[in-house]
């Protein structure tokens, strides 16, 4: 849904282009159906619903076969697709961003960068991050601050506990100006495995935003039955009669 409002305007990049090892299921855990809809087109619905989305970009592997028939399938009318994934999320991110340059998007643009397997993000999520970052010099993330006493392991067992005091666990989305992320990317290399750690690299401070335990990446087989377990239990309490 695009608005003419420059003050809501943000672009989208959605990494999708890794294989889903970790996962084991055979195939790109993008494309597993929950609640017969792919993961990835959950993903897109909830940016798709959020007032000023503008042109975004779902990046893809080259030799992706699948992406186009989802979308003729379940069209999103905000994103094109860019076969350009690497082999890093960090180069398939890059990718990403160096997509929207070449549309003609501007370095002082808001871009948010989410995984497509974080498909339990919702609206309300979203307009946190964005209402707190769209006035922020640097920019932020969706994080969690961590729930569980943290433990260093030495060979199996435990080495010592550490102080988990001021700890948060990063999740996505990460939103920062194209032209700022573009530059922090190039300058970190493939290997991090997230934006804010790019920016940080170069100095810089993001903000952390407070978010919810439900906004977790599918990264092993139980997470896919706990996403259709929680998406099948929204949906129920959507179309329940009252
Ligand atoms: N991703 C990407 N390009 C890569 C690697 C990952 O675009 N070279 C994307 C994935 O598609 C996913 C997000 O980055 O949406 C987070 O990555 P992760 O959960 O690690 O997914 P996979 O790399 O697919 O899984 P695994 O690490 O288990 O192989
Ligand atoms: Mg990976």
């Amino acid at each position: 849904m695009a608005t003419e409002n420059p003050m809501r305007r943000f672009h989208v990049v959605i990494p999708c282009a890794g294989s889903g090892s970790r996962v084991s299921m055979g195939s790109p855990k993008q494309y597993a159906l929950l609640n017969g809809v792919p993961m990835v087109v959950h993903t897109l619905r909830v940016f798709q619903s959020v007032l000023g989305l503008a042109q975004s970009v779902l990046v893809v592997a080259p030799d992706d076969s699948v992406m186009g028939d989802v979308l003729r399938q379940w069209p999103q009318s905000e994103f094109f697709v860019s076969h350009t994934g690497g082999a890093t999320r960090a180069q398939s991110v890059l990718a990403g961003l160096n997509a929207l340059i070449d549309k003609g998007v501007g370095p002082e643009e808001w871009v948010l960068v989410h995984d497509a397997a974080r498909c339990l993000l919702t609206p309300a999520l979203v307009e946190k991050l964005l209402l707190a970052c769209f006035e922020d010099q640097v920019g932020g993330l969706l994080a969690l601050p961590l729930p569980d006493t943290l433990k260093e392991e030495s060979h199996g067992r435990v080495g010592k506990t550490l102080d988990r005091f001021g700890k948060w666990l990063a999740q996505t989305p990460q939103m920062f100006r194209l032209g700022m992320l573009q530059q922090a990317l190039v300058s970190a290399g493939p290997s991090v495995t997230d934006e804010a750690s790019a920016i940080e690299n170069a100095g810089l401070s993001p903000l952390l935003v407070p978010s919810a335990a439900f906004n977790f990446k599918v990264t092993y087989a139980e997470d896919l039955q706990m996403a259709q377990a929680i998406l099948s239990d929204r949906y129920r309490s959507t179309h329940s009669p009252t």
